[in-house]
């Protein structure tokens, strides 16, 4: 039987059957569901693969924690892999993120650390790096923008797997953009088993976003990881669009995603416009239970009225 270590990755491909809108019928359009990592998202690989990499340079030795500054999926995941390692993680966030979020990473017997609410992320980076700063020996910080690790595990597991599960049919490859590790490390990938596939990211159209976990490139601290060079395009999706997707991906499809997920269909049921054929791989990064309280569902019923 595995550990709870072991279940990161190879995760399932879903079949988008009903959500096609105009889409020609020899186009594919495959999720890869990363909600079934034992975390509950894709940042399980990274993080394991950061963690790792810590343990075999030294730079992760008994006795160290393991700090970074994220309230979102990537805390989840260094909470989780840490506590099945037995190595103990703190996380710094600004005090005003949500209930279940401190709760989640609470219940893996992770430490938070709270920061200024009104400096939103970046006062979390602060105390961050101060707290490093004032005692160096005592931590290790993957530092998932910057660390070659996190597009590793996908060049390793998430682009492998891809292949492997569409028996190399895979035509084009579309993912959203937060840290980039995802969209890096599985292009590199199948891009040489077949230079001919297409890698896509789907950004925000905006600095001002709510599509949690993504970033706007342009208007961002461009994370060291990231090389625009290597995407064949790239598609802004306005947060409104990503989130009518999400409501219909739950009702007609039935399956229940983030924000990212909604955000990718978008970007990928316009890719798929143009083709007669292909074999489309959508990464879903995580399910949609994780944000049940957060404004992509406040007031949805509203909406939809
Ligand atoms: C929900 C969600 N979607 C997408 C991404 C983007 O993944 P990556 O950091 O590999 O670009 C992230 C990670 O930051 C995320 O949390």
């Amino acid at each position: 039987m595995p550990s709870a270590l072991q279940l990161v990755g190879n995760t399932p491909l879903v079949e988008l059957r009903t959500i096609r809108d105009g889409v020609a019928p020899g186009v594919r359009l495959l999720g890869k569901l990363e909600g079934f990592n034992p975390g509950g998202s894709v940042k399980d690989r990274p993080a394991l693969r950061m963690i790792e990499d810590g343990l075999a340079s030294g730079r992760l030795t008994p006795g160290k924690t393991i700090l970074d500054s994220t309230s979102g999926n990537t805390g989840i995941a260094l909470a989780m892999v840490g506590a099945a390692l037995g190595y103990p993680v703190e996380l710094v966030m600004p005090s005003n993120v949500s209930a279940e979020r401190k709760q989640v990473i609470a219940a893996y017997g992770a430490k938070v650390v709270f920061s200024d609410p009104l400096e939103g992320s970046d006062g979390a980076i602060r105390l961050c790096r101060k707290i490093l700063a004032d005692n160096p020996e005592k931590y290790f910080k993957p530092d998932q923008y910057n660390n070659p690790a996190n597009p590793l595990a996908h060049y390793e597991t998430t682009g492998p797997e891809i292949w492997r599960q569409t028996e190399g049919a895979v035509t084009h490859f579309v993912a959203a953009i937060g840290t980039s590790g995802t969209i890096m490390g599985t292009g590199r990938y199948l891009k040489e088993q077949n230079p001919a596939v297409q890698v896509i990211a789907a950004e925000p159209d905006d600095a001002f976003h709510g599509l949690e976990g993504l970033k706007h490139m342009a208007t961002s601290i461009v994370p060291g990881i990231y090389h625009e060079e290597e995407l064949d395009q790239k598609i802004g999706i306005a947060t409104d669009e990503a989130y009518t997707m999400v409501y219909r991906l739950g009702r007609e499809e039935g399956l229940l995603l983030g924000q990212s997920s909604g955000a990718v269909l978008v970007a990928a049921l316009q890719v798929a416009r143009e083709l007669d054929e292909g074999t489309i791989v959508l990464l879903f990064p995580d399910f949609g239970d994780r944000y049940l309280s957060t404004n992509l569902w406040r007031g949805w019923p509203q909406r939809e009225a």
